[in-house]
């Protein structure tokens, strides 16, 4: 049975730096695997300037980019990409606020984390950002084409 288009929506999602050093990898994957999100892209990197820049370029000249990708920068990161309905605006509320301090417990960043600049997590914020993002981290072949078993236990 073909899969429905609108359950492969995807997005970027990053743990960055401080959510690799706190060991918080396996509890940002545990959390998409186990709602029912689909990993298709994994891999773990030093960012460059160079992809950071890009990455966030529509926030170039706002006070906190320069701390931004000297932070992106400075660590590995872990880049994803997650398939699934809704999974964009899913992931984001997944996350919770860009704000911890504002993130609702039971969110990533509410039950982990503090300072807006150690958010541990970075999801996409729409459909177009992400495939902007999805093709800035990632080339087509490190994408995997699979359909997982639980499928129809999941979508109706
Ligand atoms: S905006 O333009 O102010 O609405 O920016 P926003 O979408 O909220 O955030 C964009 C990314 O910038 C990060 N950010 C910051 N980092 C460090 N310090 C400060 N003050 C700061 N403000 C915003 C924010 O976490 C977003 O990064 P990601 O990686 O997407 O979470």
């Amino acid at each position: 049975v073909a899969m429905a288009a609108s359950n492969q929506e995807r997005s970027f999602i990053m743990v960055k730096p401080e959510g690799v050093q706190r060991a918080l990898v396996g509890e940002v994957i545990k959390r998409f695997e186990q709602r029912g999100f689909k990993l298709v892209g994994l891999k773990v990197l030093v960012p460059s300037k160079d992809i950071a820049n890009v990455h966030y370029g529509e926030h170039e000249g706002k006070p906190f980019f320069p701390k931004l990708v000297g932070h992106i920068t400075s660590g590995a990161v872990v880049a994803m990409v997650w398939e699934g309905k809704d999974i964009v605006k899913t992931g984001r509320a997944m996350i919770g606020a860009t704000n911890p301090l504002a993130s609702a417990p039971g969110t990533i960043r509410g039950d982990f984390a503090i300072d807006l600049g150690r958010n541990i997590v970075h999801g996409s914020d729409s459909v177009d950002s992400a495939q902007r993002e999805i093709a800035l981290w990632f080339s087509p072949d490190e994408l995997a084409e699979y359909d997982p078993t639980v499928t129809p236990w999941i979508y109706e």
